[in-house]
């Protein structure tokens, strides 16, 4: 399979600023997202993983089959939600990101955001999370609690996207605001070592999930 780094479709501001860091020169593949961009819902993961570099498709090693059983036991299936992540290159030996990192690349998050309009955006796991109660902000991030405290909890978020990638601050530009229900959800991988615990908090917070996106805006 061909690598899509030099893809046309990537000639875009935000895709040139993931174009810039050494994620991008080290990767195989930009994993942009999968599923259906025109669903209520969306799912925010970490980063790409080895399978997810060889590939292009994001969640399709251990992590994924797993999210595809946990949507599977409260009746939802991939093609119902569309799913990406902070970074769109996989780090290397699948560290952490560093703030550098999710500063280049989620500007194309939030622009996925902007054109899709999700009602509920469900961030999978601490770094997710972190980014979004942080409404965008890296440096706010280590003083956002945790996915365990936050998990199943319904906020409106609301962040100001300039169209440029960088946020306007208050009262500067005419930037578009995003917003959306942020519903935090254990990450699929992070269930895979605590089945027993993990799933049924899981399974209760979709319900939460489901319950909002019924809700008319
Ligand atoms: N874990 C993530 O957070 N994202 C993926 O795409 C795969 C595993």
């Amino acid at each position: 399979m061909e690598s899509n780094k030099k893809s046309s479709e990537f000639n875009f501001y935000e895709a040139a600023l993931v174009k810039r860091t050494e994620l991008f020169k080290d990767c195989t593949n930009i994993v942009v997202g999968g599923g259906d961009l025109n669903a209520d819902i969306l799912f925010v993961g970490e980063a790409p993983g080895r399978n997810e570099d060889l590939t292009g498709v994001p969640f399709c090693g251990a992590a994924g089959k797993n999210l595809d059983k946990l949507l599977d036991s409260v009746g939802l299936k991939r093609s119902d939600i569309y799913i990406a992540n902070i970074l769109k290159c996989r780090p290397p030996l699948n560290r952490d990101p560093l703030p550098e990192e999710i500063r280049a690349h989620t500007p194309w998050l939030l622009k996925q955001i902007k054109d899709m309009k999700p009602k509920v955006v469900c961030s999978l796991g601490n770094y997710a999370t972190k980014f979004f109660l942080a409404l965008g902000d890296v440096e706010n991030m280590n003083g956002q609690p945790g996915i365990t405290q936050v998990h199943g909890q319904v906020r409106e978020i609301e962040i100001r996207y300039s169209g440029l990638g960088i946020r306007d601050s208050e009262g500067q530009g005419a930037g578009a605001v995003l917003k959306f229900k942020l519903i935090p959800l254990f990450h699929p991988a992070a269930i895979i070592y605590n089945r027993t615990k993990l799933t049924p908090l899981w399974e209760t917070d979709m319900e939460i999930v489901k319950r909002e996106t019924r809700v008319r805006d």
